[in-house]
């Protein structure tokens, strides 16, 4: 990533902010864009010579503007990190409508209108690579969240794959990470330690995925070592999508 120029949204915490460092660590120039400015100011003032840029990826004026000034800072676009998401609780029958809306607005829309706002760029560089953080959750069920998250990311992969085909012939890349239960402040609001403690008993490689194991998938199918890999999703889990559901040391207790 020597040289080039990315942008990992939702950076301020998490999953984009392990991005944003681990591009960065890569020799990238990096945009980070979050909707929370406190939080936002913080982790770009630890990189250096990042720019944190204030954006709410639901809204494409605002994206629009973000990718505008990341255009007059860093000279254009390489890689786009889609790592901005939030979380829903409600069940199907409760859920309101807003609700439904805020949640597809900012997992979905939001990924397409940041994809929207720097295949120009790309295209105009001879290429890039975009990577969206969608979720196990995606290929099954959400367990923290409710219908309005599994859905979201059921359509990111969806939209992975359409974008990935439809940019093929201009080189830019668009490849999903999956990932797992992964310990950040979004799962911290919603699980008590308790909860936090048992879901790692389920998880086969016994430990909950970090944000930087996230980080080093986005690296990949980023970087030219990913150059012939487009549409396509890696699960970044632990393992849990190939346990079954079954708590692990269930298993082992039942086996000879
Ligand atoms: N943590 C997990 O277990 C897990 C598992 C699978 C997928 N994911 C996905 O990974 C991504 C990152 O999640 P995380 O766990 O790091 O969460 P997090 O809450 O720690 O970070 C999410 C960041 O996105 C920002 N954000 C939210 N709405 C935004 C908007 N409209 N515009 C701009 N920024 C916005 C928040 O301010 C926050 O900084 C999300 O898309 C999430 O759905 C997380």
């Amino acid at each position: 990533m020597l040289g080039k120029v990315a942008i990992v949204t939702g950076a301020a915490s998490g999953i984009g902010e392990a991005c944003a460092q681990a591009f960065a660590r890569a020799g990238a120039r990096v945009a980070m864009f979050d909707r929370d400015a406190a939080a936002l100011a913080a982790a770009a003032r630890a990189i250096d010579g990042a720019l944190g840029v204030v954006v709410d990826v639901a809204d494409r004026e605002s994206v629009e503007a973000g990718v505008r000034k990341v255009c007059d800072a860093f000279g254009g676009v390489d890689a786009l990190v889609n790592s901005a998401g939030v979380e829903s609780t409600y069940t199907i029958e409760r859920m309101p409508q807003q609700e439904w809306d805020r949640v597809l607005g900012v997992n979905l829309t939001g990924v397409m209108l940041c994809t929207q706002a720097v295949v120009a760029s790309m295209s105009a560089r001879g290429g890039g690579s975009i990577v969206n953080i969608a979720s196990i959750a995606g290929k099954r069920i959400s367990y923290h969240g409710g219908a309005a998250y599994t859905a979201s990311k059921a359509g990111v992969l969806g939209f992975t794959r359409h974008a990935a085909f439809e940019f093929g012939i201009r080189r830019i890349r668009v490849n999903a990470i999956c990932p797992g239960p992964t310990l950040t402040p979004m799962i911290r609001r919603n699980a008590t330690e308790e909860e936090i403690a048992r879901t790692e008993t389920i998880i086969p490689l016994g430990r909950w995925v970090q944000p930087s194991d996230i980080a080093s998938a986005a690296l990949f199918l980023a970087g030219d070592a990913a150059a012939m890999c487009t549409g396509t999703s890696i699960d970044v889990d632990g393992g849990v999508l190939v346990s079954n559901g079954s708590s692990y040391n269930d298993y082992f207790a039942r086996r000879r």
